[in-house]
């Protein structure tokens, strides 16, 4: 055991926050999917099914383990499709990743059922939807592993770089422990050499902190949405479709064909909208060089997209100002 490192306060406090057995926390949400990929044996010659749109570190997780990403197309809330999963599993499959995009929690249910029925491990990428609940279940324990980021961007945010990993196989957490420093459970001896991907404890007890101040953050944010959702009912956006606290609404996206002249817009009225995300996992050639590039769902996403601010600290003022804005702009486009 690395002294000091194992059975934090927050690994034990966030381990039962989700309802899992174990948590171990690393040094990034990166560094936490490539340890829970290494725990699953994926190397060379084995094959992952991720979504074809994500973040950039849920393809180089895969391609730092020597694997093949594979990818698929999602659905139109972007989390990965199971049907799609499905038609992709074939014997080099080692794992599939599921993410919970935008922090909206993916169909759970389904993709389970499709991986269970093949015996294929899933992995949670829950990077942005700390707080999330389906159904009463926590993000965070639907994977045979999950994986979270706490970097400053997140929900559940440190003040530098965090991440951790979660499970409730004891040999798992117990590999990925020592993994997360030099393949070393005792500092003395490595049995498998892999990199430093320890936690910073500053962080950890900043995030122990952080934990308590969550469920109110996130039903901040829920309520954020709740009165974009109704203010965007006169606008042509569909905005509405998933139960409120399925969300930890990381951001709050909506798609139009009007993406780039909105931001534009938002913009000169001193809004921050992002066009995000801009390029799916499979238009980035270093992540899919010689893959498969038609993802009709993801590019669409990538396309259209444009994520309204969406900040637990946003006044009721400028929730209006930004939902009057947005509405002001149909209004003018729609002419
Ligand atoms: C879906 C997803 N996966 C993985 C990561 C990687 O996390 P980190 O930036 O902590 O390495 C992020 C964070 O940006 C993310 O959004």
């Amino acid at each position: 055991m690395i002294v000091g490192l194992d059975n934090t306060s927050f690994e034990v406090n966030f381990a039962q926050f989700v309802n899992r057995r174990f948590c171990v926390a690393v040094g990034s949400g990166t560094s936490a999917l490539y340890l829970a990929l290494r725990a699953l044996n994926v190397s060379r010659h084995c094959e992952v099914i991720v979504p074809a749109i994500s973040w950039i570190s849920t393809a180089t997780a895969v391609l730092a383990c020597g694997a093949t990403p594979v990818y698929v197309d999602v659905l139109e809330d972007g989390n990965i499709n199971p049907q799609a999963i499905k038609a992709a599993i074939g014997p080099r499959t080692a794992a599939v990743v599921g993410v919970n995009y935008f922090g909206q929690l993916a169909p759970w249910a389904e993709i389970l059922e499709v991986c269970q029925s093949f015996s294929v491990p899933v992995i949670e990428d829950a990077a942005q939807s700390a707080g999330a609940l389906l159904e009463g279940q926590r993000s965070g324990s639907f994977g045979d592993i999950s994986t979270f980021s706490f970097n400053p961007m997140k929900v559940l945010a440190a003040t530098g770089e965090a991440g951790a990993v979660l499970c409730d196989d004891e040999a798992i957490a117990n590999r990925i422990r020592s993994l997360r420093y030099l393949g070393s459970s005792d500092m003395i001896e490595s049995r498998e050499p892999d990199l430093n991907h320890k936690v910073d404890l500053l962080q950890a007890k900043i995030l122990d902190f952080q934990l308590e101040l969550l469920p109110q953050k996130v039903d901040r944010r829920q309520q954020i949405a709740q009165r974009y959702r109704s203010m965007l009912e006169t606008t042509p956006i569909d905005a509405s479709a998933r139960p409120l606290t399925s969300s930890s609404f990381f951001d709050f996206p909506i798609r139009t064909n009007h993406s780039h002249i909105l931001v534009e817009y938002l913009s000169r009225q001193g809004i921050d909208a992002r066009k995000r995300p801009s390029l799916t996992l499979t238009d980035q050639p270093a992540l899919n060089p010689i893959g498969k590039r038609e993802f009709p769902v993801a590019q669409a996403i990538a396309r259209d997209t444009v994520c309204l601010p969406m900040f637990s600290s946003l006044r009721d003022e400028e929730i209006e100002a930004v939902g009057q804005h947005v509405v002001e702009f149909f209004k003018n486009v729609t002419k």
